[in-house]
């Protein structure tokens, strides 16, 4: 059988890094996300007897080395199904892949729902988040909509991603500042393990659970400001400890942007925070009062080839419309 599903990227406004087991993907930490209404990922996935091996087309190309995990992940959906049938899969974003807009959340979300449906099973959205944590830790917050808390879980079964404020709670906007479309050099599975060898790290944990209630708490307030401080806060903290264990994700361009930003707000009195990934695209948050003026400013900066506008989105939903 044929199934489609269109997921959402998501941006962490308290992140995920660092895992205390790594086959099963169960984050050090919980973090709290929000899903983005327009940086998607559509899948077709399709088990049949009449394929040879696993054919994987990601964004037009059959091998970009990516296959293996998704056919990793083609395993782990057949083991449930109990089949031994092979897939064909095509899959696209509407956005560059590989520069730190967590193309792998939405892509392994988008296989998760697609490939369930196709093997015939009828997960809850709660099995489809333990599902899409195995084949990658931020899909599992692309499953629901809206704003997203993970639970970090001793077990498996612990370690899901729900909604906790549905997406109409909060006019909240996304700008995604594309920088450059470059592919970045050190993947993030190799930096959630490099994060260890910081000695800022366990620090970090330590104060992981109150930041994480204290984030609830601000979105359930809808304070705009208290909310931008403490993702800029999260976002530098997270950088610091990449450097101090000997990576570096920043660019030129991203650091010069996350500047300006810090500038514009208190110099021109722009409402708006950034928050940056692993790769160099910068997402800058702001309020829908705002964002006419947020993005103007943002697209007349030279290195800023375009933005991306955001709302909060819903969570993944199977689609008619198949790929193949
Ligand atoms: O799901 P992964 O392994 O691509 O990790 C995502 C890590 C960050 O994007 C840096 C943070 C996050 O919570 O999204």
């Amino acid at each position: 059988m044929k199934a489609t599903a269109i997921a959402p990227s998501n941006i962490a406004f308290i992140k995920y890094m660092g895992r205390k087991d790594d086959v099963l993907r169960l984050p050090e930490n919980a973090s709290i996300s929000l899903s983005l209404s327009n940086l998607l990922t559509t899948t077709t996935v399709e088990f049949s007897d009449q394929y040879d091996v696993d054919r994987v087309t990601l964004n037009g190309e059959q091998e970009d080395g990516e296959s293996e995990r998704v056919i990793a992940h083609l395993n782990r959906i057949r083991s449930i199904a109990n089949i031994n049938l092979k897939a064909r899969v095509v899959s696209n974003n509407n956005f560059p892949t590989g520069t730190g807009l967590s193309s792998s959340a939405s892509g392994f979300a988008a296989l998760t729902v697609a490939g369930a449906k196709a093997a015939g099973l009828e997960l809850s959205e709660k099995e489809l988040s333990i599902l899409a944590r195995q084949g990658s830790g931020s899909a599992c917050r692309s499953i629901p909509g809206g704003f997203v808390e993970w639970y970090d879980g001793n077990t498996s079964d612990e370690s899901f991603a729900e909604t906790i404020f549905p997406s109409r709670h909060w006019g909240l906007v996304d700008l995604v500042a594309i920088v450059s479309k470059e592919r970045k050099t050190v993947s993030t599975s190799i930096t959630h393990g490099k994060v260890k060898d910081s000695k800022l790290y366990p620090a970090r944990i330590e104060g992981m659970n109150k930041k994480i209630e204290r984030c609830r708490k601000i979105i359930k307030q809808k304070d705009f400001h208290t909310l931008g401080t403490l993702m800029e806060q999260e976002a530098l903290e997270m950088h610091a400890i990449f450097m101090s264990a000997g990576i570096i994700h920043l660019t030129p361009e991203s650091l010069a942007l996350i500047k300006a930003i810090r500038d514009a707000r208190t110099s021109l009195n722009l409402a708006m925070y950034f928050t940056i990934n692993t790769g160099q695209d910068v997402h800058v948050l702001c309020e829908s009062q705002n964002v006419q003026e947020v993005q103007k400013w943002l697209e007349s900066i030279e290195y800023v080839q375009k933005t991306i506008q955001n709302t909060a989105g819903e969570g993944t939903k199977l689609s008619d419309e198949h790929l193949f």
